[in-house]
């Protein structure tokens, strides 16, 4: 794909699921990966298949939410290498609970994770692709943050925020030829899904056109398009990749 191969990329929560999978078909594409995950055996697993397509890899240790550790964090990749074209802010967490039920732990570890996350590792590696005139970021956000969900106020809370996010930081860097766009993945067969009873999974299934669950390669594919050459025109857009789950 073309605008991918010889450039830089920076994924959070790339030690499994989807980030992992965005991970690896960058590199399948031609691309160098700093994998960040807070788990980092998982970001060494990754960073390893990332080698095994002969692209140069190195896994990073990093709490998202905690935004010193992210410093600390963007000046060992910036270390590592000097030019970071793109930033996939995909690490993530769910604490669900109906609302009356909700601690204010459950609220504030996911918003932080989800919303903060994405707040300090976009602030603290912007200032390189600003410098550089240009930068792709891509913010996974999720359909719950457009159409709500029952039992998860502070997941919904938090993918909206970074919807919103999306939009604000896709304005103030635009000018400076950053893009920045969200995708809103509906049900992908993932670590995080497969916690789910099967009654509601296939209650679920059945509330998606496509008959079928995602997977992190669907997502991957999205994220893909809009690092490449391929989206050079669009900014500040949410793209579903839920198989028609939630149509606005
Ligand atoms: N799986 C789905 O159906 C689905 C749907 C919509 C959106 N999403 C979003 O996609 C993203 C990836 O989801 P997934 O299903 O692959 O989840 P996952 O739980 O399989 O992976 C999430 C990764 O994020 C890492 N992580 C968690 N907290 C972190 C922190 N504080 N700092 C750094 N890394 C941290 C975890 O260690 C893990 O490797 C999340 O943002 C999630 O909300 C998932």
């Amino acid at each position: 794909m073309t605008g991918i191969e010889g450039k830089t990329a920076v994924v959070t929560g790339a030690g499994q699921g989807i980030g992992r999978d965005i991970a690896t078909q960058l590199a399948a594409n031609g691309a160098d990966v700093a994998a960040v995950d807070v788990n980092e055996a998982g970001a060494a697993e990754t960073a390893a298949l990332v080698r095994e397509t002969g692209r140069a890899a190195a896994a990073f240790r990093c709490d998202v939410g905690d935004a010193a550790d992210v410093e600390r964090c963007v000046r060992e990749i910036l270390a590592w290498r000097p030019e970071v074209h793109f930033l996939v802010n995909n690490a993530g967490i769910a604490r669900d609970n109906l609302l009356l039920r909700m601690s204010e732990a459950e609220w504030e570890s996911v918003l932080r994770v989800n919303l903060t996350g994405a707040f300090n590792v976009t602030k603290a590696l912007s200032r390189s692709m600003i410098k550089n005139r240009f930068g792709r970021i891509v913010n996974i956000s999720s359909i719950i943050g457009i159409s709500g969900n029952a039992g998860q106020a502070n997941y919904a809370a938090s993918k909206a925020g970074v919807i919103g996010f999306t939009k604000a930081v896709a304005k103030e860097l635009a000018g400076r030829n950053v893009l920045v766009n969200a995708i809103a993945p509906g049900f992908i067969e993932t670590a995080m899904t497969a916690a789910l009873p099967e009654e509601r999974r296939e209650w679920m299934r059945q509330q998606i056109p496509l008959c079928r669950f995602g997977t992190g390669r669907d997502v991957a594919a999205v994220a893909l398009f809009l690092l490449s050459d391929l989206g050079s025109y669009v900014t500040g857009q949410v793209i579903h990749c839920d198989g028609g789950m939630v149509m606005s």
